[in-house]
C-alpha cells in the first residue's frame, strides 16, 4: 500500500511539474509575441478638415465600432477586465491630460488603426485592426480627422495588462484574437476599397465585422470564446432559420436602426445596433443586398 502511495506521489507530482514546465513555456511565448516589434511603413492618407468631412467621420467612428471601444468622448474606457485574462483598457484618443493625441503623428494613428501597432511597433491587445485595414483611404482620413477636431478630455486611463494566465490562454485559444496585428498581410498593399452605393460589394465592405459574432459563414449560431449566458448570433444568410428574408429589406433597415421588428428586440449589449444604426438607409441595403446574396446556410454551421 505504502509503495502504491509512493508511486503515485511520483506520477502526480511528475505531472504537476510537467504541467507548471508547459505554463512557463507558453508564458513565454506570449511574452515574445506581445514584445514583438512590427516595422511598418503605411501608406500616408490625406486628413481633411471641412465641415462634411468631420461628420462623416464621426459617422464613420460610430458605425464601425470606435465609439463603442473608445468612449464617446474618446476619453478612453475599460474594454475587457477579467482575471484570468487582465485587463485591456482603451487609450484616451483627445490631445487633453493623459491622451496621447498629441504625442502620435498622423502616421502614428494610421498605423494603429491599419495595421494594429503602437507607435513603438508593438502589437495592440484586441484593437480589432483585421477589419480596419480594408479601409478606404476616404473612411480611415475622415475617421481620423475626426479624432484630430474632437475637444480635449484629461482623462489617464491605465495601460492594458495582461495577467499571467493571460499570457498563456493567448496561446491556447484559437477562437478569440489576442493580437490582430498578427493576422494582417503586412506585406502586401490592402486591396482597392469599393465605391459607396448599393452594391454586393459595397455591402460586404460594410459588413466585416459581422462574421467575428454571426460566423465566417454568416449563419450565426452560439458564439464561440464568448460568456455562455449571450444569445445565440442569427442567421444572416437566406439559409434555414433565417428570419431576413421575410423581414425583407425595410424590415432589416428597421431592426438594425431600432434594435427591434415585430416584437423581436435584440440586445445592444450584445448585438452592437447602436453602433451599426449610424449607417444611412442606403448603406444597409448594400448591406441586405450582400447578405441576400450568400450562399445558402442552415442556422447554427457559423
Ligand atoms: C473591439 C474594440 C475596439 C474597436 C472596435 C476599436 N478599437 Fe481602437 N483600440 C482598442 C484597444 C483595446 C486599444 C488599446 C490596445 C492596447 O492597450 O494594447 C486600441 C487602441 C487604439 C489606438 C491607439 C494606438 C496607440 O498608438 O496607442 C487608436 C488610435 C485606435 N485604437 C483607433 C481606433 C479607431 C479609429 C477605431 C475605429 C475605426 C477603433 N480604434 C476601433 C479597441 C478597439
Ligand atoms: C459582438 C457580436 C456581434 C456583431 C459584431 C454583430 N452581431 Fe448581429 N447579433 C449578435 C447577437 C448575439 C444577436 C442575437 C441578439 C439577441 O438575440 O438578442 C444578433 C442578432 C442580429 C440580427 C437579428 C437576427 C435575428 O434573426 O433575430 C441581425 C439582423 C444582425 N444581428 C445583423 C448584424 C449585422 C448586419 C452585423 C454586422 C454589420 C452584425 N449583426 C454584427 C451579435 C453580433
Amino acid at each position: 500500500m505504502k509503495a502504491l502511495l509512493k508511486w503515485v506521489a511520483i506520477i502526480l507530482g511528475g505531472l504537476l511539474g510537467l504541467v507548471l514546465i508547459i505554463s512557463l513555456i507558453l508564458y513565454g511565448i506570449g511574452l515574445a509575441r506581445l514584445n514583438r516589434t512590427y516595422t511598418i511603413t503605411p501608406r500616408m492618407v490625406k486628413i481633411p478638415n471641412d465641415e462634411k468631412s468631420l461628420r462623416e467621420g464621426k459617422r464613420i467612428f460610430q458605425y464601425r465600432g470606435c465609439e463603442a471601444c473608445h468612449g464617446e468622448e474618446l476619453q478612453g474606457v475599460i474594454y475587457l477586465e477579467n482575471p484570468a485574462i487582465g485587463q485591456v483598457i482603451t487609450p484616451n484618443l483627445t490631445s487633453g491630460e493623459g491622451g496621447i493625441g498629441a504625442k502620435r503623428t498622423d502616421l502614428d494613428l494610421v498605423r494603429a488603426v491599419k495595421y494594429g501597432v503602437d507607435s513603438d511597433g508593438k502589437a495592440l491587445l484586441f484593437m480589432p485592426s483585421t477589419e480596419f485595414y480594408y479601409l478606404s483611404d476616404l473612411d480611415l482620413g475622415r475617421a481620423l480627422a475626426y479624432i484630430r477636431s474632437i475637444p480635449a478630455v484629461d482623462n489617464q486611463p491605465q495601460p492594458s495588462e495582461l495577467s499571467a494566465t493571460g499570457f498563456i490562454v493567448m496561446n491556447l485559444t484559437q477562437e478569440i484574437t489576442f493580437l490582430p496585428a498578427e493576422l494582417i498581410p503586412r506585406e502586401e498593399d490592402p486591396p482597392t476599397a469599393p465605391e459607396p452605393g448599393k452594391t454586393v460589394e459595397y455591402g460586404e465592405y460594410l459588413a466585416l465585422s459581422c462574421p467575428v459574432c454571426h460566423g465566417l459563414e454568416f449563419s450565426g449560431g452560439e458564439i464561440p470564446g464568448f460568456p455562455p449566458e449571450w444569445p445565440a448570433a442569427g442567421n444572416l444568410t437566406p439559409g434555414l432559420g433565417s428570419r431576413l428574408p421575410t423581414w425583407g429589406e425595410e424590415g432589416f433597415i428597421e431592426i438594425i436602426q431600432n434594435g427591434e421588428k415585430h416584437g423581436r428586440a435584440i440586445h445592444p449589449d450584445y448585438m452592437p445596433w447602436t453602433s451599426y444604426r449610424h449607417m444611412t438607409d442606403q448603406e444597409l441595403r448594400a448591406i441586405y443586398l450582400y447578405l441576400m446574396g450568400l450562399e445558402p446556410v442552415e442556422f447554427g454551421n457559423r
